[in-house]
């Protein structure tokens, strides 16, 4: 099989890349990526000599790059995006261009290339927040409550418009919060993993008690990757973790592996809109695809830790450049974070 993988330097996509090529070595797989600020091509280095893997840096708005980097292709796995909730609320248009501008370019390339399957990964947070109870399944009504979500559900919609007007064979996914290595330390467990490591203070929004349902990013791919083998076009699946613990919860798990005392946690002015709690039903990825979570974050969160505590040398490069402007700027006017 011949897959494009956009955004695969990033997060998630450089794992899938890892875990697909893993299962299907003989299996030919573009990843196409613009290398952003959260791009890294050290997230691929081990597949530098492959066969049948392959590089090429462009941008998903670009519909001639686009086009040429398609070419052949029978698999669409589309992980490129702004992912941050915090930089969107700093800066909202670079979301709009690339979550929605660029998947709907992607979109078009991939019907003029007649592929398979295009896997449109997206997330649960374009169902908005919850209360105390429920969980979010494939029914919810979508209520975004930031830039970034509300781009992620445009794309979405645009996605199953898509389908219904041109048969476009389109899967969508809603995963709920990743972890694990190679996540850019922007992000809430990376970010106080590193700053745990050097005994900075912990900059914990609003009352820390802010709920999220983490799934180890090897978990997420295996659904990914059955969505490739056995997903249906036109329809949505939901992936989490079981997990669902306050982000205090976390920090102070955190504060412990890293031999501190959780007086580094410091709590600051909250997120704007900030969504009190995610969590998922993914009962349909459960009885139609297999799907099941195989860890837990208190059994896979000491071998994170020891994942980013051995990979210095990555940290360090990424977060000198451009991250820390907004690393400044961001959390001097939440009032904490130094
Ligand atoms: P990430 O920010 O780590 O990586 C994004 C990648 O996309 C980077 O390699 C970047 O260079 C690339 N990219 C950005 N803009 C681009 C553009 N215009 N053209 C081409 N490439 C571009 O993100 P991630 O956390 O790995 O998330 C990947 C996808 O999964 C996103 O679509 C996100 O919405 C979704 N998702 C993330 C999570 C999570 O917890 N991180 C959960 C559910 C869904
Ligand atoms: O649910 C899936 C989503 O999870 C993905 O779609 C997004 O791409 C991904 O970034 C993530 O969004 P969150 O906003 O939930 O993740 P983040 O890591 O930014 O924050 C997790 C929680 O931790 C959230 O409640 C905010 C809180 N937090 C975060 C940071 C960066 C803090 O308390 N302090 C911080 O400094």
């Amino acid at each position: 099989m011949r897959l494009l993988v956009t955004g695969g330097a990033g997060f998630i996509g450089s794992n899938f890349v890892q875990f697909w090529l893993d299962r299907h070595p003989a299996d030919e797989l573009v990843v196409f990526d613009a290398l952003t600020y959260a791009g890294n091509l050290e997230n691929l280095s081990d597949l530098n000599d492959r066969r049948g893997y392959r590089f090429v840096k462009g941008r998903i708005e670009d519909a001639e790059a686009v086009r040429r980097a398609m070419d052949g292709g029978e698999v669409v796995v589309h992980f490129a995006a702004e992912s941050f909730v915090d930089r969107s609320i700093v800066g909202p248009q670079v979301f709009v261009t690339t979550n929605v501008v660029g998947s709907q370019v992607l979109f078009d390339a991939a019907r003029e290339a007649g592929v398979r399957l295009f896997v449109h990964v997206s997330t649960d947070e374009v169902y908005g927040s919850l209360g105390s109870t429920g969980r979010f399944s494939e029914e919810t009504p979508y209520a975004p409550g930031n830039p970034y979500s509300a781009s992620k559900a445009a794309s979405d919609l645009l996605a199953l418009a898509y389908y219904k007007t041109f048969g476009f064979p389109v899967v969508i996914t809603h995963g709920s919060n990743n972890y694990g290595p190679y996540q850019f330390p922007e992000k809430f467990i990376p970010l106080f993993i590193l700053r745990a490591m050097e005994g900075k203070p912990l900059p914990l929004y609003g009352d820390g008690l802010n709920v999220r349902d983490w799934i180890h990013v090897r978990d997420h791919c295996l659904g990914l990757a059955l969505i490739v083998e056995r997903g249906k076009a036109g329809e949505t699946y939901n992936f989490g973790g079981d997990c669902e613990r306050t982000n205090l919860e976390i920090a102070r798990r955190i504060c412990e592996l890293a031999g501190r005392s959780d007086a580094l946690i410091q709590f600051v002015k909250d997120r704007p809109g900030h969504d009190r709690r995610y969590a998922i039903d993914y009962a349909k990825a459960a009885r139609e695809l297999g799907f099941a979570p195989t860890t837990s974050i208190e059994a896979a969160l000491p071998e994170v830790f020891r994942w980013y505590a051995d990979h210095e040398p990555w940290w360090r490069h990424i977060l000198s450049g451009e991250y820390q402007n907004f690393y400044a700027q961001w959390y001097a006017e939440r009032g904490g974070g130094t």
